[in-house]
């Protein structure tokens, strides 16, 4: 894994949108994995204003996302398909037709992930698939204790994930229990991985990365295993790093 240290998260938000746009332009039929989360917001706007003034075309650019609520509908304003739309693809020259996202309120939910594990082998895979990290560990909504073998699949929200969440609904019995995410093993499969990490929170879990074994309990620790990933982080991170191992 390479980690390339930057100073804050919108340096790193600029160099992840930077080694984006070099994939795109070497490859217009580029198919990438994307993320939702705070982590990837920067970098979405950084992707917005070079294609404002240079024009880099999303054309041939196909993308599939991580993950989704279950239960909601892509109008919801918390779904994740809504996000995405809001976030980045209302505002390049995507065709919406190539942007997939799991159906959050697809009738069978089981199918629903078949489907979108199939149109992905369909397509061949991802080229460059971009991560954030959960502070403990998780990729997508791959929690501690998900299987390496995972493919896209259903999965429970912890109670923490579902008490954070609660402060976008208006009551409790609206906020999702259930999501699907593609699953580690799908993760895997990616040619290229981009993982994004910025601010102190998330020294712990950059610590687990690098120092820790590779272990189904700490799911991030996989990508040791991968060929080629990239990991971008900030200061306050790396920092974090250099205390921990001191
Ligand atoms: C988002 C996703 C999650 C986030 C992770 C970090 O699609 O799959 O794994 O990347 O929870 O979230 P933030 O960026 O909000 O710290």
């Amino acid at each position: 894994m390479k980690i390339i240290e930057v100073k804050d998260y919108q340096e790193m938000s600029q160099k992840a949108a930077e080694y984006m746009i070099e994939k795109i332009l070497q490859n217009p039929n580029i198919k990438l994995g994307l993320a939702t989360g705070g982590t990837p917001v920067g970098t979405y706007q950084n992707l917005i204003a070079d294609h404002r003034n240079n024009g880099t075309s999303y054309s041939g650019v196909t993308t599939f996302n991580l993950d989704e609520y279950i239960g909601l509908s892509g109008n919801n304003k918390n779904s994740y398909r809504y996000f995405m739309n809001e976030q980045l693809f209302n505002h390049i020259d995507i065709n919406m037709k190539n942007t997939h996202i799991p159906q959050g309120d697809a009738s069978d939910i089981e199918a629903e992930c078949h489907r979108y594990e199939e149109l992905l082998a369909k397509h061949h895979g991802v080229d460059l698939q971009i991560l954030g990290i959960g502070q403990n560990g998780h990729i997508g909504f791959n929690e501690p204790g998900s299987s390496f073998e995972s493919q896209t699949h259903v999965v429970d929200l912890t109670p923490s994930t579902i008490k954070a969440n609660a402060r976008f609904f208006n009551n409790m019995e609206e906020v999702p229990t259930k999501a699907i995410t593609m699953g580690i093993a799908t993760i895997m499969k990616s040619k290229e991985i981009l993982l994004l990490v910025s601010g102190e929170k998330k020294n712990e879990a950059m610590h687990q990365l690098i120092n820790g074994p590779v272990s189904e309990n700490f799911p991030a620790s996989v990508l040791k295993k991968h060929q080629c990933v990239t990991i971008i982080a900030d200061k306050a991170v790396v920092a974090g790093l250099k205390v921990h191992s001191s």
